[in-house]
Protein backbone atom coordinates (compact mmCIF):
# COMPACT_ATOMS: atom_id res chain seq x y z
CA UNK A 1 0.00 0.00 0.00
CA UNK A 2 1.31 3.45 -0.58
CA UNK A 3 1.77 5.59 2.15
CA UNK A 4 -0.32 8.91 2.97
CA UNK A 5 2.27 11.08 3.26
CA UNK A 6 4.55 11.31 0.64
CA UNK A 7 7.48 13.80 1.02
CA UNK A 8 9.38 14.98 -1.70
CA UNK A 9 13.27 16.51 -0.66
CA UNK A 10 16.38 16.47 0.11
CA UNK A 11 18.29 14.11 2.34
CA UNK A 12 21.49 16.23 3.68
CA UNK A 13 24.46 14.41 5.76
CA UNK A 14 24.38 17.21 8.74
CA UNK A 15 27.83 18.04 10.66
CA UNK A 16 26.76 19.48 13.91
CA UNK A 17 29.86 21.56 15.68
CA UNK A 18 28.81 22.95 18.81
CA UNK A 19 30.36 25.35 20.53
CA UNK A 20 30.04 27.98 23.08
CA UNK A 21 29.30 30.92 20.72
CA UNK A 22 28.61 30.58 17.17
CA UNK A 23 31.97 32.27 15.14
CA UNK A 24 31.85 35.80 14.30
CA UNK A 25 33.83 37.40 10.98
CA UNK A 26 37.46 35.78 11.24
CA UNK A 27 36.95 34.59 14.04
CA UNK A 28 37.48 30.42 15.13
CA UNK A 29 36.25 29.06 18.14
CA UNK A 30 36.52 25.48 19.44
CA UNK A 31 33.41 22.61 19.36
CA UNK A 32 32.43 19.47 19.12
CA UNK A 33 31.35 17.37 16.44
CA UNK A 34 28.41 15.08 15.71
CA UNK A 35 27.27 13.94 12.13
CA UNK A 36 23.69 13.33 12.17
CA UNK A 37 20.66 12.86 9.13
CA UNK A 38 18.97 16.31 7.87
CA UNK A 39 17.66 17.78 4.90
CA UNK A 40 14.55 19.44 5.35
CA UNK A 41 12.43 17.03 3.39
CA UNK A 42 13.99 14.13 4.98
CA UNK A 43 13.47 15.36 8.25
CA UNK A 44 9.87 15.96 7.10
CA UNK A 45 9.46 12.45 6.58
CA UNK A 46 10.90 11.16 9.47
CA UNK A 47 8.51 13.36 11.34
CA UNK A 48 5.62 11.94 10.14
CA UNK A 49 6.35 8.67 10.22
CA UNK A 50 7.87 8.45 13.84
CA UNK A 51 4.19 9.92 14.51
CA UNK A 52 2.53 7.18 13.54
CA UNK A 53 1.51 8.06 9.85
CA UNK A 54 3.38 6.22 7.25
CA UNK A 55 5.64 7.99 5.24
CA UNK A 56 7.95 7.75 2.23
CA UNK A 57 10.69 10.21 1.38
CA UNK A 58 11.47 10.81 -2.24
CA UNK A 59 15.21 12.08 -3.13
CA UNK A 60 18.09 12.04 -4.98
CA UNK A 61 21.89 11.10 -3.47
CA UNK A 62 25.14 10.88 -5.08
CA UNK A 63 26.98 7.03 -4.71
CA UNK A 64 28.77 7.15 -1.39
CA UNK A 65 28.86 6.92 2.12
CA UNK A 66 26.37 9.61 3.05
CA UNK A 67 23.58 7.95 0.90
CA UNK A 68 24.40 4.69 2.65
CA UNK A 69 23.73 6.89 5.92
CA UNK A 70 20.32 8.08 4.90
CA UNK A 71 19.16 4.07 3.66
CA UNK A 72 20.61 3.01 7.06
CA UNK A 73 18.84 5.69 9.01
CA UNK A 74 15.28 4.97 6.78
CA UNK A 75 15.31 1.28 7.53
CA UNK A 76 16.32 1.50 11.08
CA UNK A 77 12.83 3.40 11.54
CA UNK A 78 11.27 1.58 8.46
CA UNK A 79 10.71 4.71 6.69
CA UNK A 80 10.25 3.77 2.84
CA UNK A 81 13.23 5.55 1.54
CA UNK A 82 13.49 6.48 -2.40
CA UNK A 83 16.95 7.55 -3.62
CA UNK A 84 17.56 8.45 -6.98
CA UNK A 85 21.32 8.03 -7.47
CA UNK A 86 23.24 11.33 -9.08
CA UNK A 87 26.12 9.78 -10.51
CA UNK A 88 29.57 11.67 -10.65
CA UNK A 89 27.12 14.24 -7.90
CA UNK A 90 27.97 13.59 -3.65
CA UNK A 91 25.05 13.58 -1.38
CA UNK A 92 23.91 16.91 0.36
CA UNK A 93 25.89 17.42 3.08
CA UNK A 94 25.34 20.75 5.74
CA UNK A 95 27.74 22.69 8.28
CA UNK A 96 25.51 23.01 10.99
CA UNK A 97 26.74 25.52 13.90
CA UNK A 98 24.95 25.26 17.64
CA UNK A 99 25.72 27.57 20.37
CA UNK A 100 25.16 25.95 24.03
CA UNK A 101 21.40 27.67 23.92
CA UNK A 102 20.87 25.26 21.05
CA UNK A 103 20.13 28.67 18.55
CA UNK A 104 22.09 27.15 14.83
CA UNK A 105 23.67 28.60 11.57
CA UNK A 106 23.62 26.36 8.50
CA UNK A 107 25.37 26.03 5.42
CA UNK A 108 23.93 23.18 2.64
CA UNK A 109 25.75 22.43 -0.14
CA UNK A 110 23.05 20.37 -1.75
CA UNK A 111 24.95 18.28 -4.38
CA UNK A 112 23.29 15.76 -6.04
CA UNK A 113 19.80 16.72 -4.01
CA UNK A 114 19.35 20.07 -5.98
CA UNK A 115 19.55 17.09 -9.27
CA UNK A 116 16.28 15.71 -8.64
CA UNK A 117 13.77 16.30 -12.00
CA UNK A 118 10.12 16.02 -12.50
CA UNK A 119 11.39 11.98 -14.69
CA UNK A 120 12.72 11.23 -11.63
CA UNK A 121 9.28 10.59 -9.92
CA UNK A 122 6.99 8.33 -9.55
CA UNK A 123 3.27 9.33 -10.59
CA UNK A 124 1.47 6.65 -9.51
CA UNK A 125 3.17 7.37 -5.99
CA UNK A 126 2.03 10.59 -5.90
CA UNK A 127 -1.40 10.27 -7.18
CA UNK A 128 -1.82 7.73 -4.32
CA UNK A 129 -1.20 9.69 -1.79
CA UNK A 130 -3.52 12.05 0.49
CA UNK A 131 -0.89 14.75 1.63
CA UNK A 132 2.32 15.78 -0.44
CA UNK A 133 5.15 17.69 0.98
CA UNK A 134 7.61 19.72 -0.97
CA UNK A 135 10.08 22.61 0.41
CA UNK A 136 12.80 24.63 -1.78
CA UNK A 137 15.65 22.53 -1.29
CA UNK A 138 14.79 21.03 -4.23
CA UNK A 139 14.21 23.55 -7.91
CA UNK A 140 10.96 24.52 -8.63
CA UNK A 141 10.34 22.50 -11.56
CA UNK A 142 10.46 19.24 -9.48
CA UNK A 143 7.95 21.12 -7.10
CA UNK A 144 5.47 22.30 -9.79
CA UNK A 145 5.32 19.06 -10.83
CA UNK A 146 4.84 17.01 -8.23
CA UNK A 147 2.05 19.76 -6.94
CA UNK A 148 0.27 19.49 -10.28
CA UNK A 149 -0.12 15.87 -10.58
CA UNK A 150 -1.22 15.85 -6.84
CA UNK A 151 -3.84 18.41 -7.03
CA UNK A 152 -5.49 16.89 -10.25
CA UNK A 153 -5.46 13.40 -8.07
CA UNK A 154 -7.66 15.58 -5.63
CA UNK A 155 -4.07 15.66 -2.75
CA UNK A 156 -3.19 17.99 -0.57
CA UNK A 157 -0.50 19.46 -1.31
CA UNK A 158 1.78 21.55 1.14
CA UNK A 159 4.62 23.71 0.32
CA UNK A 160 7.51 24.68 3.17
CA UNK A 161 9.44 27.61 0.99
CA UNK A 162 12.38 26.69 3.18
CA UNK A 163 14.80 28.00 2.37
CA UNK A 164 13.61 31.51 0.69
CA UNK A 165 15.01 31.50 -3.26
CA UNK A 166 16.13 34.03 -5.03
CA UNK A 167 14.56 32.34 -8.01
CA UNK A 168 10.71 32.22 -6.32
CA UNK A 169 8.06 33.59 -8.60
CA UNK A 170 4.25 33.85 -7.60
CA UNK A 171 2.97 30.89 -10.15
CA UNK A 172 5.07 28.18 -7.41
CA UNK A 173 2.06 28.97 -5.20
CA UNK A 174 -1.02 27.84 -7.76
CA UNK A 175 -1.01 24.76 -6.88
CA UNK A 176 -0.67 25.15 -3.14
CA UNK A 177 -3.38 24.16 -0.72
CA UNK A 178 -0.99 25.05 2.39
CA UNK A 179 2.03 27.42 2.67
CA UNK A 180 4.38 27.08 5.32
CA UNK A 181 6.94 29.77 6.06
CA UNK A 182 8.80 30.43 9.03
CA UNK A 183 9.24 34.20 9.78
CA UNK A 184 11.96 35.03 7.73
CA UNK A 185 10.40 33.77 4.55
CA UNK A 186 7.19 35.30 5.22
CA UNK A 187 8.57 37.96 5.26
CA UNK A 188 10.38 37.46 2.26
CA UNK A 189 7.41 36.33 0.14
CA UNK A 190 5.47 39.76 1.50
CA UNK A 191 8.22 41.76 0.52
CA UNK A 192 8.29 40.07 -3.07
CA UNK A 193 4.29 39.51 -3.88
CA UNK A 194 2.62 42.14 -2.50
CA UNK A 195 2.13 45.52 -3.93
CA UNK A 196 3.50 48.00 -2.02
CA UNK A 197 5.02 45.74 0.81
CA UNK A 198 8.82 45.85 -0.13
CA UNK A 199 9.36 47.44 3.35
CA UNK A 200 8.07 44.86 5.16
CA UNK A 201 10.40 43.70 7.85
CA UNK A 202 10.13 40.77 10.31
CA UNK A 203 10.56 43.35 12.76
CA UNK A 204 7.22 44.83 11.48
CA UNK A 205 5.47 40.95 11.38
CA UNK A 206 6.51 40.75 15.41
CA UNK A 207 4.14 43.59 15.72
CA UNK A 208 1.00 43.15 13.67
CA UNK A 209 -2.08 42.55 15.44
CA UNK A 210 -3.91 38.95 14.33
CA UNK A 211 -6.38 40.03 11.78
CA UNK A 212 -3.55 42.41 10.21
CA UNK A 213 -0.95 39.41 9.76
CA UNK A 214 -4.46 37.51 8.60
CA UNK A 215 -4.50 39.88 5.78
CA UNK A 216 -1.49 39.78 4.84
CA UNK A 217 -1.69 35.66 4.05
CA UNK A 218 -4.76 36.09 2.42
CA UNK A 219 -3.45 38.42 -0.26
CA UNK A 220 -0.67 35.48 -1.04
CA UNK A 221 -3.19 33.72 -2.20
CA UNK A 222 -3.08 30.11 -0.81
CA UNK A 223 -6.30 28.50 0.72
CA UNK A 224 -4.11 28.07 4.36
CA UNK A 225 -0.98 29.97 5.11
CA UNK A 226 0.63 28.91 8.48
CA UNK A 227 3.55 30.90 9.96
CA UNK A 228 5.58 29.42 12.24
CA UNK A 229 6.35 31.45 14.94
CA UNK A 230 9.80 29.80 16.63
CA UNK A 231 9.35 30.21 20.25
CA UNK A 232 5.92 31.85 20.01
CA UNK A 233 4.40 29.36 18.38
CA UNK A 234 2.23 29.67 14.69
CA UNK A 235 -0.27 31.81 13.26
CA UNK A 236 -3.02 29.56 11.12
CA UNK A 237 -4.55 31.77 8.78
CA UNK A 238 -7.64 30.26 6.70
CA UNK A 239 -10.21 31.45 4.28
CA UNK A 240 -12.86 31.10 7.07
CA UNK A 241 -10.44 32.66 9.37
CA UNK A 242 -7.32 32.88 11.74
CA UNK A 243 -6.20 31.15 14.75
CA UNK A 244 -2.78 31.36 16.93
CA UNK A 245 -1.37 27.90 18.59
CA UNK A 246 0.85 29.30 21.12
CA UNK A 247 4.49 27.05 21.63
CA UNK A 248 4.61 24.69 24.48
CA UNK A 249 7.16 25.81 27.17
CA UNK A 250 10.36 23.61 26.94
CA UNK A 251 14.13 23.15 27.70
CA UNK A 252 15.54 23.59 24.20
CA UNK A 253 18.70 21.62 23.23
CA UNK A 254 18.82 22.14 19.90
CA UNK A 255 16.28 24.26 17.23
CA UNK A 256 18.03 22.37 14.14
CA UNK A 257 15.05 20.63 12.28
CA UNK A 258 12.19 22.60 14.43
CA UNK A 259 10.16 23.82 11.61
CA UNK A 260 10.86 20.55 9.95
CA UNK A 261 9.26 18.33 12.75
CA UNK A 262 6.20 21.13 12.51
CA UNK A 263 5.76 19.89 8.95
CA UNK A 264 6.07 16.75 8.69
CA UNK A 265 3.47 16.46 12.29
CA UNK A 266 1.32 18.72 10.50
CA UNK A 267 1.05 16.35 7.26
CA UNK A 268 0.80 13.73 9.59
CA UNK A 269 -1.76 15.39 11.31
CA UNK A 270 -3.94 16.18 8.22
CA UNK A 271 -4.22 12.29 7.51
CA UNK A 272 -4.69 11.51 11.54
CA UNK A 273 -7.63 14.21 12.10
CA UNK A 274 -9.23 14.03 8.25
CA UNK A 275 -7.67 17.19 6.69
CA UNK A 276 -8.43 19.14 10.31
CA UNK A 277 -6.17 22.16 9.69
CA UNK A 278 -5.83 23.53 13.53
CA UNK A 279 -5.89 19.59 14.92
CA UNK A 280 -2.82 19.55 12.42
CA UNK A 281 -1.04 22.38 13.43
CA UNK A 282 -2.01 21.37 17.32
CA UNK A 283 -0.31 17.97 16.36
CA UNK A 284 2.63 19.66 14.53
CA UNK A 285 3.19 22.28 17.32
CA UNK A 286 3.77 19.22 20.06
CA UNK A 287 6.30 17.50 17.33
CA UNK A 288 8.13 20.72 17.29
CA UNK A 289 8.73 21.53 21.30
CA UNK A 290 9.32 17.60 21.42
CA UNK A 291 12.14 17.71 18.78
CA UNK A 292 13.92 20.76 20.14
CA UNK A 293 14.35 19.43 23.39
CA UNK A 294 16.98 16.68 21.66
CA UNK A 295 20.13 16.72 19.68
CA UNK A 296 19.78 16.31 15.50
CA UNK A 297 17.46 17.16 13.28
CA UNK A 298 16.39 13.56 11.91
CA UNK A 299 16.99 12.05 15.45
CA UNK A 300 15.16 14.06 17.18
CA UNK A 301 11.66 13.91 16.28
CA UNK A 302 9.79 11.91 18.57
CA UNK A 303 7.90 8.64 18.02
CA UNK A 304 3.56 8.60 18.31
CA UNK A 305 4.04 7.55 21.99
CA UNK A 306 6.29 9.90 22.81
CA UNK A 307 3.73 12.59 21.41
CA UNK A 308 0.72 11.31 22.98
CA UNK A 309 2.42 10.99 26.61
CA UNK A 310 3.76 14.89 25.68
CA UNK A 311 0.47 16.04 24.89
CA UNK A 312 -1.35 14.05 27.66
CA UNK A 313 1.10 15.68 30.14
CA UNK A 314 0.34 19.37 28.43
CA UNK A 315 -3.24 18.60 28.98
CA UNK A 316 -3.90 19.71 25.68
CA UNK A 317 -4.74 15.92 23.76
CA UNK A 318 -5.93 16.78 20.25
CA UNK A 319 -9.48 16.05 19.39
CA UNK A 320 -9.17 12.05 18.02
CA UNK A 321 -6.40 10.90 20.67
O1 LIG B 1 15.78 22.36 8.59
C1 LIG B 1 16.95 21.83 9.13
C2 LIG B 1 17.75 21.19 8.04
O2 LIG B 1 18.15 22.18 7.13
C3 LIG B 1 19.02 20.54 8.53
O3 LIG B 1 18.84 19.19 8.87
C4 LIG B 1 19.99 20.79 7.40
O4 LIG B 1 20.29 19.63 6.71
C5 LIG B 1 19.31 21.79 6.46
O5 LIG B 1 18.93 21.22 5.28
Amino acid sequence: MNPPVLVVGTYVQDLAFRCDHLPTQGESVLGTLAPAAGGKGFNQAVAAHRAGVPAVFVGAVGRDAFADNARAFGRAIGLQVQLVEKRGHATAAAAVLLDRTGQNQIVVAPGAGARLRPADLDAAAIRAARVVVCQHETGPAVNAHVFRLARRAGVTTVLNPAPMRADFTADALAQVDVLTPNETEFTALVRALIPRQQGFTAEKLTRLAPAALHALCRRLGVPVVIVTLGARGAFVSQTAGHTFIRAHRVRVTDTTGAGDAFNGGFAAGLVKFNGDVIAAARFGNAIAALSVTRPGAAPAMPTAREIARFLRREGRASPSS
